[in-house]
């Protein structure tokens, strides 16, 4: 399959994400990654459901959305409803991740699990059943902008196995520091979906396209 480019808005200019989201998709994005961050399960303060609401009518690509907050089981209604066709968690955002990939799925979403750097692949060997989307956090999260984390292609040529074992449709999306030479890196080692935010937002609009498409190897 064509790997999907899933620019991360986190990188847009904040005054203006309507506008930029139009842009991106524009410019060929296939997803548009959300980063929703609390100060509290990371570093950093983004952005919640009411923006995500707000973009909603700005375009009809898919959101994908990953949740960086804890705990994430109480605010997952209200990212369904804002708008998220997909809906990312942390294992280490709440006790039970079976029962929060179970909600996910029950308000008719798409479920994805997210591995930090030093989250092993076995995380998600008991969830395999119901996930659509496993996310390979390939720098810390909470920032933009950081250096992609080497070790992190072992990890998703390993979970590459394990969908290619479960026989199930899963996506493997990497997340952080993904440019024109990490790209082709990450998708020889089994990723099918790629998250950028300073290579897709870099230069500014008139070169959203060129981005997504270098970050394909085009
Ligand atoms: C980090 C976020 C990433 C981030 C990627 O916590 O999950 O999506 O925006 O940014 P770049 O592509 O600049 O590394
Ligand atoms: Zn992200």
């Amino acid at each position: 399959m064509a790997v999907r480019i899933a620019p991360s808005i986190l990188s847009a200019d904040f005054a203006k994400l309507g506008e930029e989201i139009r842009a991106i998709d524009a410019a060929g994005a296939d997803w548009i990654h959300v980063d929703v961050m609390d100060g509290h399960f990371v570093p950093n303060i983004t952005i919640g459901p009411g923006v995500i609401k707000a973009l909603r009518p700005h375009t009809a690509k898919p959101f994908d959305v990953h949740l960086m907050i804890a705990p994430v089981d109480p605010l997952l209604q209200a990212f369904a409803d804002a708008g998220a066709d997909c809906i990312s968690v942390h294992p280490e955002a709440g006790s039970h991740l079976h029962r929060t990939l179970q909600t996910i799925k029950g308000l008719g979403k798409r479920a994805g699990v997210v591995l930090n750097p030093s989250t092993s692949v076995e995380a998600v060997d008991y969830v395999m059943d119901m996930i659509d989307l496993i996310l390979v956090m390939s720098v810390n999260p909470g920032f933009g902008g950081q250096k992609f984390i080497e070790s992190q292609l072992g990890k998703i040529t390993e979970l590459r196995k394990r969908i290619t074992a479960s026989g199930r449709a899963i996506d493997l999306e990497v997340d952080g520091g993904i440019d024109r030479e990490t790209a082709p890196r990450a998708i020889a080692a089994g990723a099918d979906a790629l998250v950028a935010g300073t290579a897709t937002f870099t230069g500014g609009p008139s070169q959203y396209a060129a981005n997504i498409a270098a970050l394909r190897g085009g």
